[in-house]
């Protein structure tokens, strides 16, 4: 359970980068072409969140590091709210919301189709992350939330099909994101392997 006090800290906090992406767009520090830096610099702040996700679902197997279990729904969501936003900022500031322009767009350029995956997998955790709807789930919430990691193979495939000249921003990502995946996808395979085992005997 959160603490009273500690809850609007934390909603600040994952709140300042929104904030500093709003405030510098407006402020027009992105002019000319607000879109890319917006683009990226919101696609960036998702796939931190969604590494920190990854990270704490290992952690909180650590028993001192238990606590933070109660972050983790949030940071999820997190991941979420900036990768719609990134969208957001596809749709109107690339866009201009024009459906033809969109639809021409996505042939040039096809590692969109991937990012689409990438959101679609996390609205549909976004969805399912309230309480009621893991009870309504039961066992198969676990199956359901663990399309996570598939969302993150795609967003690191959405980043290195978009390389052109540097790719710093897709090395960086990529590492911070595939070693909490293989660390955890580790521990569910051995888990599994366990189980089975167990009911062998
Ligand atoms: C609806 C889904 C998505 C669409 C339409 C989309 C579209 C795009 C486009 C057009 C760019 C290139 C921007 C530019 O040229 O400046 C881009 C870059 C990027 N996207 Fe996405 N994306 C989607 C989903 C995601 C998701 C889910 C993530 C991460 C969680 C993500 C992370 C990034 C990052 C970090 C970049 C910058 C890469 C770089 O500059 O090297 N995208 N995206």
């Amino acid at each position: 359970m959160w603490d009273r006090k500690e809850k609007p800290i934390v909603v600040i906090v994952f709140c300042l980068p929104l904030l500093w992406l709003l405030y510098s767009l407006f402020s027009g520090r992105y002019f000319p072409d607000p879109a890319e830096p917006f683009m990226t610099l919101s696609g960036i702040w998702a796939s931190i969140f969604m590494s920190i996700t990854l990270s704490l679902s290992i952690l909180v197997k650590h028993p001192r590091l238990k606590v933070v279990s109660r972050y983790r729904r949030f940071i999820g969501l997190t991941a979420f709210g900036y990768s719609l936003l990134h969208l957001l900022a596809y749709l109107v500031l690339h866009a201009g919301f024009s459906w033809l322009w969109i639809s021409e767009d996505v042939l040039k350029r096809p590692y969109i189709y991937v990012g689409l995956v990438a959101f679609l997998i996390l609205l549909m955790l976004a969805i399912t992350s309230p309480k009621r709807m893991i009870k309504k789930l039961g066992k198969k919430w676990k199956t359901v939330h663990r399309f996570f990691y598939l969302a993150t193979l795609c967003v690191i495939a959405h980043l290195w099909w978009q390389v052109k000249s540097s790719p710093e921003i897709a090395i960086w990502l990529t590492l911070i994101m595939i070693v909490p995946l293989v660390i955890r996808l580790k521990e569910v395979f051995l888990n599994k392997i366990k189980k089975r085992l167990a009911l062998n005997l």
